[in-house]
């Protein structure tokens, strides 16, 4: 009796602290298509997913019971795919399901092992334009090999994580270097897709059957080659293709390579894992829009529906980012630019916002001398965050009777008018002095006759 209310807040408190730990906007429900014994083989990647508030649920890929959808509705919010020890997913992961997943907003992670990519893998990589190698082709580099497994295909490589550029966000670097084994892909043109770890300039992707380290027809080479790439729907779910199986196991987590000059260098495999992984499920790089406010400059009023041409408008948009510890205010790079366009059908202007504070993006301008329906819109699609279009809609009208400028007090007008007062004057002057005129003189000649 005595410790069944302790039961109750004992059950409430870890409800309640995986509601609040969960570090992704998206949710915590995960599904890790995996085969027997990769529990053992990745247990601290699982671990440190455990340790955000994921929950974690493993299939066999061949289970029956594995599906990603019940009654037409997304049960997961997010799914790793390790590869399949078979030729294939099975039934229940076939290319249209994995693109419906994605459809309805879920993530995947997907990673790749070279010599056995299944064909369905293939078939929803290049759905998403993603071109997988052919079986059995790996990467190499003679450069920046891992010295200390030094055999004579080099396939250990030390690959420095990616930076931030001064106009894109990166969220993936890493304190150590990635060290990589496995393969490399290309990508297409699709303006979605972005890459996040790249081959170096030495390296290239040969077919490791032929037994030919020093080929001179690799099937890829240099920058060429992608070993992590995402695409970015236009929904913002997420899909992150790793070219390998075995950079996130425990092994590699704990490895030592020695590089070219003799340094023993640390694994920064683990740091990068747990970064990509937030960035997949949407821990990082998600933006939200807080506050838009428009109006008059020199006015209180805000959000109003209608102005008038050539009035002055400023425009405050206010900006968050999500990070692992919550909402944070977005700062955009140096080199980025966060852009309002005033469009009526085309954008009569596009203006860069100034940043006021952080995450607080202004501007002011003149309304152009245009009346029609118009919209303030934030378009902001960049690599690696999630994508802003808002749009709000005013008229602009024309000036009303009373609104008009008194003739009066334009300068241009100042002849004309004078011409009216000195025409008005002059034919006064000329009445007056007619009629003087006359009368003086017929009194005059009157006067003379009657004296
Ligand atoms: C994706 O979802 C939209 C609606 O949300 C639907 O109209 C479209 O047909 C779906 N596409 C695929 C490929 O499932
Ligand atoms: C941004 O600030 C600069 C300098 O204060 C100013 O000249 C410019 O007009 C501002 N831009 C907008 C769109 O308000």
């Amino acid at each position: 009796m005595l410790n069944s209310p302790m039961k109750v807040l004992a059950t409430l408190s870890v409800l309640f602290s995986s509601l609040a730990t969960c570090a992704s906007v998206a949710g915590q429900r995960v599904l890790v298509v995996d085969e027997v014994g990769s529990q053992e083989k990745y247990s601290q990647f699982f671990n440190d997913l455990k340790d955000r508030g994921y929950d974690l649920v493993f299939e066999s890929p061949k289970s029956t019971s594995l599906s990603l959808f019940q009654r037409g509705e997304r049960i997961y919010d997010h799914a790793i795919l390790l590869p399949p020890s078979s030729k294939a997913y099975g039934p229940n992961l076939t290319p249209q399901t994995l693109v419906k997943f994605i459809n309805s907003s879920g993530n995947i992670l997907l990673l790749i092992n070279p010599s056995s990519v299944p064909e369905t893998t293939r078939d929803f990589a290049r759905e998403m334009d993603i071109f997988l190698p052919p079986k059995d082709y790996a990467i190499t580099d003679h450069y920046i090999f891992d010295r200390s497994s030094a055999r004579e295909n080099h396939d250990t490589l030390i690959v420095r994580s990616p930076q931030g550029s001064p106009d894109q966000k990166s969220y993936f670097s890493t304190t150590f270097p990635v060290i990589w084994k496995g393969t490399g892909f290309t990508i297409g043109n699709s303006p979605l897709v972005n890459p996040i770890l790249k081959g170096a300039r030495g390296s290239y992707v040969y077919d490791t059957k032929e037994d030919a380290v020093y080929t001179d027809d690799p099937w890829a080479v240099g920058a060429q080659i992608n070993l992590v790439a995402a695409v970015q729907a236009r929904n913002n779910a997420r899909l992150t293709v790793v070219g390998s199986d075995v950079v996130f196991t425990d092994e590699f987590f704990d490895k030592e390579v020695t590089a070219a000059d003799g340094y023993g260098l640390r694994s920064g495999n683990r740091e990068f894992a747990r970064k990509l992984v937030s960035w997949t499920f949407q821990e990082t790089g998600v933006l939200r829009v807080d506050k838009i406010e428009h109006g008059r400059v020199g006015f209180s009023e805000r959000n109003e529906g209608i102005y008038r041409v050539k009035n002055d408008l400023e425009y405050t948009v206010t900006l968050s980012e999500h990070t692992p510890v919550g909402w944070k205010p977005y700062v955009a790079p140096p080199e980025d630019r966060v852009q309002l366009e005033f469009t009526m059908l085309d954008p009569h202007y596009r203006l860069n916002l100034n940043q006021t504070e952080p995450g607080v993006y202004h501007a002011s301008f003149k309304a152009p001398d245009r009346h029609g329906i118009f919209s303030f819109r934030l378009n902001y699609k960049r690599p690696f965050v999630s994508y802003i279009d808002e749009k709000q809609t005013i008229t602009l009208r024309h000036f009303a009777h009373d609104e008009y400028t008194r003739s009066w007090a334009i300068s241009g007008a100042w002849v004309w008018l004078a011409g009216i007062v000195v025409t008005i004057a002059g034919w006064g002057l000329f009445v007056v002095g007619w009629l003087w005129c006359e009368e003086t003189s017929g009194v005059k000649k009157k006067g003379k006759k009657l004296l």
